[in-house]
């Protein structure tokens, strides 16, 4: 049995206040969830972040990082600095990442590595463009995302990933994928990894994220091969994301 899970990604969004007040909220709110919760703010707030969730179940995570050890990168910040600051977690390949920030599949394998080899759980996003999908190029896209990482980071790296399967017309847009349409494409990533594994397959979270809202949640982690949502806009506001988190249980 798969342990669900929520996690925030805030994005570019909040202040030290709000940090403040969505910790807090969520601190309070989710005392009872089984659910693991992790939050994804921005790299700033990562110290207070991670100073007001001492002594909670509540999981830290960073929404990029360097694939580099360190050196001459200006502007960016390496697993281990990531790891000072409590992250469990890393987002690798945001559809946001791919699209404004050029990152191709092969860096998003080697960010995954990265994280992989530091110890960290690496969540892997995937998804099809509302075009790619229009198009019926779905399939083709999410596995191509899936097997660059296969490849280069090994399929015994997933034993410690997530997969986020975020069809990018369903981010920020309201138009959340159907539960049944999600479930697709959850159940063939999972195919695809019990090719070359059962055991990491059948182990490996697969969560939906796109427009997850109170609403819509349930239906969706009701689907067998859905472990959870990683929840954008949703999460900034403390009544909608402790609705999500229930809803996950
Ligand atoms: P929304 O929940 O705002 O659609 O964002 C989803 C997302 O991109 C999470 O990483």
């Amino acid at each position: 049995m798969r342990r669900r899970r929520v996690i925030a990604n805030w994005k570019m969004n909040g202040d030290k206040t709000i940090v403040d007040h969505l910790l807090g909220a969520l601190k309070n709110n989710c005392k009872n969830i089984t659910s693991e919760l992790i939050v994804c703010p921005p790299a700033v707030y990562l110290a207070q972040a991670q100073g007001l969730l001492v002594g909670t179940t509540i999981g830290l995570g960073a929404q990029n990082v360097n694939a580099n050890r360190s050196g001459a990168y200006t502007g960016e910040i390496s697993v281990s600095m990531l790891q000072e600051f409590g992250c469990g977690h890393v987002l690798v390949g945001h559809s946001e990442r791919r699209s404004l920030f050029a990152e191709t599949d092969q860096d998003v394998a080697e960010k995954f590595k990265a994280v992989v080899n530091a110890g960290l759980r690496p969540v892997l996003c995937v998804g099809e463009s509302e075009h790619e999908r229009n198009i019926g190029s779905t399939d083709e896209v999410v596995l191509r995302q899936l097997d660059a990482v296969v490849n280069t980071a090994g399929i015994e790296s997933f034993s410690q990933a997530i997969v986020a399967y975020e069809p990018v017309w369903a981010i920020g847009t309201g138009n959340t994928a159907t539960p049944e349409q999600a479930q697709e494409v959850h159940r063939l990533l999972r195919k695809h990894i019990e090719l070359l594994s059962m055991e990491i397959a059948t182990q490996l979270p697969i969560l939906y994220g796109g427009s997850v809202n109170p609403e819509n949640a349930a239906s969706l982690f009701a689907m067998s091969d859905i472990d959870g949502g990683l929840v954008g806009g949703a999460s900034l506001d403390s009544q909608a994301f402790t609705a999500i988190c229930n809803a996950a249980g």
